[in-house]
C-alpha cells in the first residue's frame, strides 16, 4: 500500500458502510479565541473517535450559517455541532429527516428533541456586575447588548439587571453602551462612548460580553490617558488565554471552553452510534476570575 501511495477512499468507504466519520462545527466568528478553544476541545474527542472535523465559520450571519447547514446535510456527515446565530428550529429539523443528528452548542435548546451544551449566562452576567458594585462602583456600562441579540447576550444581561436590582441601584446605574461589533472594534467604539459620557454622569466601570471587547475597551481608555482600574474597571467575559497576559491583566466570567467543546462532542458522538442515546441538556456554571483591571 505504502508503495503504490495508497490512500482509502474514504467516500466509497462511507458509501459502503452507510456512514460519514466526518462532523462538521458552525461558530459564529472563528476569530473570537473563545471559538476556537471550544473546537480544541472537540478535536480531542473527535481525533479519539477516529472521526475528521470541518470547522465552518458562520460569521455572525444567519444567511451563511443556513448554507453550511445545507451543504453539511448533503455531504451526510456523521453530526453536527452547531452555535446558532439564527433559529435553529428549521436546521434540527431538515439534518433530522435526513437522520443526522444536531447537538446545539453555547445555546440552551429550547425543546428536548436534541442535546444542548452551554453556560449559565444569567449567573455569569450577575457575578460581574455584582463584584463591580461590591468594590464600591455605583454606575456600571455595559458592553455587548447593542449588537446582535444572541441568547448569550441576552442572559448576561438580564443577569447584570438582577445584580443591580438586589443591590437595590436604579435601573439607570446600568449604563448600556451603543456596540457595533462583539469583537475589539466593538470595545473600542464603546470606549469612546464612554468618554463621551459627562465625568459627573459616566459609569467608573464596565460590564463587558466577552474579552474582545474588553481588550478594546482598556487599549482605548489607556490611549485616552484613562487608569485602569483607577479611572475605570474592566470586566470581560470567556477567560481567553490572553487575559491574563495584557499590560493589564484582565478580570474575566471563565467560561469552561475546552468542557464545552468536549461534552458536545461526546453527546454528538453518542447520539450517532448509540441506539439507546437519551437526549441531555448540560449546563456549566461559570467562575469570577479576579484580576488588575478591576482589583480595587
Ligand atoms: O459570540 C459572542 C460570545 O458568546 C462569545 O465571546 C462567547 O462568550 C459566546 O458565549
Amino acid at each position: 500500500m505504502t508503495a503504490l501511495r495508497y490512500v482509502r477512499n474514504e467516500s466509497a468507504r462511507q458509501l459502503r458502510r452507510g456512514q460519514s466519520r466526518t462532523i462538521g462545527l458552525i461558530v459564529p466568528d472563528i476569530g473570537n479565541p473563545f471559538f476556537t478553544d471550544v473546537a480544541r476541545g472537540i478535536e480531542d474527542v473527535t481525533s479519539a473517535a477516529d472521526a475528521l472535523l470541518i470547522v465552518c465559520d458562520s460569521d455572525n450571519g444567519a444567511d451563511k450559517e443556513e448554507r453550511y447547514l445545507t451543504m453539511l446535510a448533503e455531504q451526510q456527515v456523521l453530526g453536527v455541532l452547531h452555535v446558532p446565530v439564527g433559529s435553529p428550529a428549521g436546521a434540527i429539523t431538515r439534518l433530522r429527516e435526513r437522520g443526522i443528528p444536531l447537538v446545539l452548542l453555547d445555546y440552551k435548546g429550547a425543546s428536548r428533541k436534541q442535546c444542548s451544551v452551554s453556560v449559565n449566562d444569567v449567573a455569569g452576567g450577575e457575578m460581574a456586575v455584582r463584584h463591580l458594585l461590591d468594590i464600591g462602583h455605583k454606575r456600571v456600562g455595559f458592553v455587548g447588548a447593542e449588537s446582535k441579540p444572541v441568547p448569550q447576550v441576552v442572559d448576561r444581561l438580564a443577569g447584570a439587571r438582577k445584580a443591580m436590582a438586589d443591590r437595590k441601584r436604579p435601573a439607570g446605574a446600568l449604563v448600556i453602551l451603543p456596540t457595533p461589533s462583539l469583537n475589539v472594534a466593538g470595545g473600542i467604539a464603546a470606549a469612546r462612548s464612554l468618554l463621551d459620557i459627562a465625568p459627573l454622569r459616566r459609569p467608573t466601570a464596565v460590564s463587558c460580553v466577552n474579552d474582545l471587547l474588553a481588550i478594546g475597551m482598556m487599549q482605548e481608555l489607556l490611549s485616552r490617558g484613562m487608569r485602569i482600574p483607577g479611572d475605570v474597571a474592566v470586566v470581560g467575559y470567556d477567560d481567553i488565554g490572553f487575559a491574563e497576559a495584557l499590560a493589564v491583566p484582565l478580570s474575566s466570567v471563565r467560561q469552561p471552553r475546552h468542557q464545552l467543546g468536549r461534552r458536545a462532542a461526546e453527546l454528538l458522538i453518542d447520539e450517532a452510534t448509540n441506539e439507546d442515546h437519551r437526549h441531555e441538556r448540560v449546563v456549566f456554571e461559570p467562575e469570577l476570575i479576579v484580576r488588575e483591571s478591576s482589583n480595587g
